[in-house]
């Protein structure tokens, strides 16, 4: 038998042909050493389940787990690992989106922890976004496949208009939102997608895109944080029943630079009143900012490439901020967008101003 243990041991467990050849017997033993290779063996116990995970129900009919993992700024080589650990820790929504530039690399970690035979796919709540340069209907569907090849996945939970942008100039949004909005319906249609949305969109272009909307967005996704708490785009969508998704909700410290906003400028993690409440609570400043996110009813986005983090950003569902903190936490006089759209303003337009593209 040690031949074959030799032969289970090496990469040629998936060698089929070989198995054959094999008596009754050593297949089976065969079998059970690629079954502890493949992780539904020992490897198993590096898994943590959270049973009390929170969800939402989207207008859609499908449920949104609350806290997701963000992708965005996780970088070739890091964002593998990170989606795999988080997995492992226990979260069910991962954050992607094509111009992260990294959809394959999740794609990779998402087969390998699905190949373990812990966590199904039907577990997993992914969402991916249509690129600005990918709003031509007749573009839409293609980016949406690329974007699914590049995750490995059949379907995808989400799939939301990143910008109301397109990067074309003139005085209209060309091609109109409508249009591309008409060709996301259409991957609903097909069995795509199961739920589509918008991100970065006011509640002006919200109404507008819903004027001729047949399926109304179930996401929208927004910056959103005590600093930034948009919170009459909140109501509107809370109104609607429209599930609002908080991006940056730790401050998006490490898009300072790339995004030239002041690095000397208000932290939110280094905020005295969340200080406060992590230390009056026992917890950590990323774990007061993503609970208080969960207690206004959105879910939240935080992202992190680091183990540590991953795992302590998920441990938000048995404790909560008290009323009084809470209020506190939702009243700081500081408010600054720390992704403000800059980078789409052109004086030849649609967006010519700040104004112009967020309605306010
Ligand atoms: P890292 O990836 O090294 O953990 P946001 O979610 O608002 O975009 O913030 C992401 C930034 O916050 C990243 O720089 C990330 O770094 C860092 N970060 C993530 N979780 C925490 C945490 N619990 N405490 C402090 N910083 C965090």
């Amino acid at each position: 038998m040690s031949g074959n243990r030799a032969v289970a041991a090496s990469t040629e467990i998936y060698d089929y042909t070989q198995l054959k050849q094999l008596t009754k017997d050593q297949k089976a033993e065969l079998e059970m050493l690629e079954q502890a290779e493949l992780g539904t063996g020992s490897t198993v116990s590096g898994y943590r389940i959270i049973d009390n995970q929170l969800s939402a129900k989207l207008l859609s009919g499908h449920t949104i787990p609350l806290v997701g993992l963000g992708t965005w700024k996780s970088a070739k080589g890091e964002v593998g690992a990170a989606v795999a650990t988080a997995l492992r820790q226990g979260y069910r929504h991962i954050d992607c989106a094509r111009v992260y530039q990294n959809e394959h690399e999740v794609g990779e970690a998402l087969e390998a922890v699905l190949a373990e035979g812990v966590v199904q796919r039907g577990e997993i709540f992914i969402t991916s976004k249509l690129w600005n340069t990918d709003h031509e209907p007749a573009r839409v569907e293609a980016a949406c496949r690329k974007s699914m090849e590049d995750l490995r996945v059949s379907y995808l939970d989400l799939y939301l208009v990143h910008w109301p942008v397109t990067g074309n100039v003139g005085p209209e949004v060309q091609p109109p939102l409508e249009g591309t909005w008409a060709a996301m319906e259409a991957l609903v249609d097909k069995g795509l997608v199961r739920s589509i949305g918008v991100s970065n969109f006011s509640t002006r272009k919200l109404e507008r895109l819903m004027a001729t909307a047949r399926i109304k967005p179930a996401v929208v996704q927004v910056e959103s944080h005590p600093y930034f708490r948009n919170e009459s785009l909140r109501a509107w969508c809370s109104d609607r029943g429209i599930h609002l998704t908080a991006y940056s909700p730790l401050g998006s410290p490490d898009s300072a630079a790339m995004l030239r906003r002041a690095e000397d400028g208000p932290s939110l993690l280094k905020d005295p009143v969340v200080a406060e409440a992590a230390a009056r609570l026992g917890r950590n400043a990323g774990q007061i900012l993503i609970r208080w996110a969960l207690q206004r009813g959105t879910s939240v986005l935080p992202k992190s490439v680091n183990p540590e983090r991953i795992k302590s950003n998920l441990e938000v569902f048995d404790w909560e901020i008290p009323a009084d903190m809470y209020e506190q936490l939702s009243n700081l006089a500081h408010q600054q967008r720390m992704v403000d759209g800059s980078f789409w303003i052109n004086p030849a337009g649609p967006y010519r101003t700040l104004q112009d593209l967020w309605d306010e």
